[in-house]
């Protein structure tokens, strides 16, 4: 299939096109590049053996994006372009609004004029909100707590009322990832976002102290809910959250409708018990300390993935020293390709 990734240049994005790419589909990456860089591009040429085109272009420009979509005459799209983050969202609710929520309006308008199309949507356990019960599955009540879980339950709501209405596409997919984490064994793609600044995931952020770019680790501590008092979160591997992507690609190619499934690995982990196993994985220290942070007031989060399971034939396969240790790889080999020496910059 000829497939387009909206945000295809970033941490999600990246990481399916390289799996698709694999499984033999034809990708073009779509990205406005405003969280990514068009190396990515390059360098999952060579990962692929194939060309990857970029275009670069904001999805929120239907024109552009319709465009392109005839171009390169696309059957599937992929539509990760987004902003992310609980914090960001709380920091800027208008931005995460204009691109989760405009942006996949743009999406559903250009894919109208497709023929029977099919799309994957890149949502979010944000969705739900604080746990009702020990595991959260498809129909958990959404009652997110952020403008990133409302923008993207949103932007949900907006594809499931076209779908409704009998305007294209109508095999649908709404993939809603739990903490995605890790990155490709060669180290050449990754959750960029921290690598920049104190932003970015979990993952990203103890690299980041563990290769001495930060001093210390802020951990959430929350509340007494949880036995050692910092927040659980389910991490699953980006490469299973991109195979999972892969598979409901293929399921939509059989299915027609509207279907939602859950990502994750079934198991928290607490941001204390991260922290030991990257130790073990870099074999540095990381200090942490408790911060006065209350973005985030869902203490606890755990996916149900019967579903995918059953019907996607998927589940996840790595677990947390595979998250650490490939998280610890990237950001390695990331320090490697950007030093002076290997930039040939001289000084
Ligand atoms: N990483 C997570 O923890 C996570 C979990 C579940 C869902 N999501 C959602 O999935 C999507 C992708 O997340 P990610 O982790 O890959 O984020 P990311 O920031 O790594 O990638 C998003 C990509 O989209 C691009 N982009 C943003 N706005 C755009 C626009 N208007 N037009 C074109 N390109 C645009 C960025 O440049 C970037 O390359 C986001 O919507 C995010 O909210 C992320």
């Amino acid at each position: 299939m000829n497939v387009l990734i909206t945000g295809g240049t970033g941490y999600i994005g990246s990481h399916t096109a390289l799996t698709l790419c694999q499984q033999g589909h034809q990708v073009v990456l779509f990205d406005n590049l405003r969280q990514s860089n068009p190396q990515v591009a390059s360098r999952l040429e060579t990962l692929c053996d194939q060309p990857v085109p970029l275009v670069m272009g904001d999805v929120r420009d239907t024109r552009v994006l319709s465009c392109s979509l005839l171009e390169h005459e696309i059957n599937a799209v992929v539509h990760c372009a987004g902003l992310r983050g609980t914090h960001a969202s709380l920091m800027r609710p208008l931005d995460t609004y204009a691109h989760n929520l405009q942006g996949t309006l743009s999406v559903m308008q250009a894919m109208a004029m497709c023929d029977d199309p099919i799309l994957v949507f890149s949502s979010s356990a944000a969705v739900y909100g604080k746990p009702r019960h020990a595991l959260q599955d498809e129909n958990h009540p959404t009652e997110p707590t952020t403008p990133l879980g409302r923008s993207l339950l949103q932007a949900e709501n907006v594809i499931r009322d076209a779908v409704k209405g009998s305007l294209l596409p109508t095999r649908v997919a709404i993939m809603r990832s739990f903490h995605p984490a890790g990155a490709h064994e060669s180290g050449l793609i990754g959750d960029c976002s921290g690598l920049h600044a104190t932003a970015g995931g979990l993952m990203t952020r103890l690299a980041r102290v563990a290769a001495g770019d930060d001093a210390w680790l802020p951990l959430l501590s929350v509340s007494p809910d949880t036995p050692d008092g910092t927040v659980e979160r389910d991490h699953t591997h980006v490469m299973d959250i991109a195979a999972g992507f892969a598979a409901a690609l293929d399921f939509l190619r059989l299915h027609e409708g509207l279907h939602t499934f859950n990502l994750g690995r079934g198991q928290s982990v607490s941001d204390l018990q991260a922290v030991k196993a990257f130790e073990a994985a870099s074999g540095r220290q990381i200090p942490c300390a408790p911060t006065a942070d209350t973005s985030d007031t869902v203490t606890r989060t755990v996916a149900d993935t019967r579903l995918a399971k059953v019907r996607l034939g998927w589940e996840a396969r790595r677990g947390l020293a595979e998250i650490c240790e490939s998280s610890w790889n990237h950001a390695l080999t990331q320090k490697l390709i950007n030093a002076p020496e290997a930039r040939g910059v001289n000084g």
